[in-house]
C-alpha cells in the first residue's frame, strides 16, 4: 500500500523540509518516492533545482486545489507550509497514513506544538482515521538539558513521541547549501543517516538498509 506521510507544524524552522528531503532520500534507495512541496516558498523545489539530481521526484502542490496522487509511488511525502488552514489539512487527512510533527526542544516551540499535535490527533480520531501521528524531536544537542525533560514531559501528555531523536548536525545545513541530500554527502553524514534510518524503522516498521 502506498504510504502518504505529512510533515506538519505551524512553526517554521523546526525541520519539516529537512526531514522531508532526508526521509525521501533514504526511502528512495529502495522505493519510488514523490515529495509534494506544499510550501509557497518552494524550499524543496529550490533545493532540487540546485542539485544534479535527487533520487526521488519533487512536485509543487497546492493544498487547497490539488489531490494527492493515489498511485505510481510507494511513498508520497508532503512538506507542509507553516500557514495552512484547517480546511486545507482536512481535505487530505483521509489519505494520510502517517503524520510527523517535527519539534525542537525549546520551551516555546514545545508549548505551541504539543497543543497543535493533540488537535491533530483528536481530529483524526474523530474522523475514524487510522493515521499514526508522531512528535519528532529534531535538532537536539546532546548536552541540552532541557531536551530530555521536554521529551519526558511530551511523553507524559498522551501524544505519541517518536523514540528516535534526531540530532543537531551540521551536515543537514551543509547538504542544503550544496544542493544535496544527506546520502550524497559521504562519510560526514554517517550519524545523520543513522538517525533517519532509525526514524524510518520506527514510523514504517521496516528497516531501510
Ligand atoms: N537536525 C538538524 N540539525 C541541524 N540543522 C537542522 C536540523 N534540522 C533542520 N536544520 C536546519 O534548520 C533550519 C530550518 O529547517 P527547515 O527544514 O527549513 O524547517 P521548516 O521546514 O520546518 O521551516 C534549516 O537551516 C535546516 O538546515
Ligand atoms: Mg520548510
Amino acid at each position: 500500500m502506498m504510504q502518504v506521510v505529512a510533515l506538519v507544524n505551524r512553526k517554521g524552522g523546526v525541520g519539516k523540509t529537512t526531514l522531508a528531503v532526508s526521509l525521501a532520500s533514504a526511502l528512495s534507495r529502495q522505493a519510488k518516492v514523490l515529495v509534494l512541496d506544499a510550501d509557497p516558498q518552494a524550499s524543496v523545489l529550490q533545493w532540487a533545482d540546485q542539485c544534479n539530481g535527487f533520487a526521488f521526484d519533487v512536485q509543487s502542490f497546492d493544498l487547497a486545489q490539488e489531490r494527492i496522487p493515489s498511485s505510481g509511488y510507494d511513498y508520497v511525502i508532503i512538506d507542509f507550509p507553516p500557514g495552512f488552514t484547517d480546511e486545507e489539512f482536512d481535505r487530505h487527512l483521509a489519505q494520510l497514513t502517517q503524520i510527523l510533527v517535527p519539534v525542537n526542544a525549546s520551551p516555546l516551540d514545545l508549548w505551541a506544538t504539543v497543543s497543535f499535535a493533540s488537535l491533530l490527533d483528536a481530529s483524526a480520531k474523530e474522523q475514524g482515521m487510522l493515521v499514526r501521528s508522531f512528535l519528532v524531536f529534531n535538532q537536539i544537542e546532546r548536552d541540552n538539558r532541557f531536551a530530555s525533560s521536554a521529551i519526558g514531559a511530551a511523553r507524559g501528555l498522551g501524544i505519541r513521541v517518536a523514540k528516535t531523536i534526531v540530532g543537531k548536525r551540521a551536515v543537514y545545513r551543509n547538504a542544503a547549501l550544496e544542493g544535496k541530500a544527506i546520502h550524497q554527502m559521504g562519510g560526514r553524514a554517517k550519524q545523520a543517516i543513522e538517525d533517519v534510518d532509525e526514524l524510518i524503522n520506527e514510523v514504517f516498521g521496516h528497516v531501510n538498509a
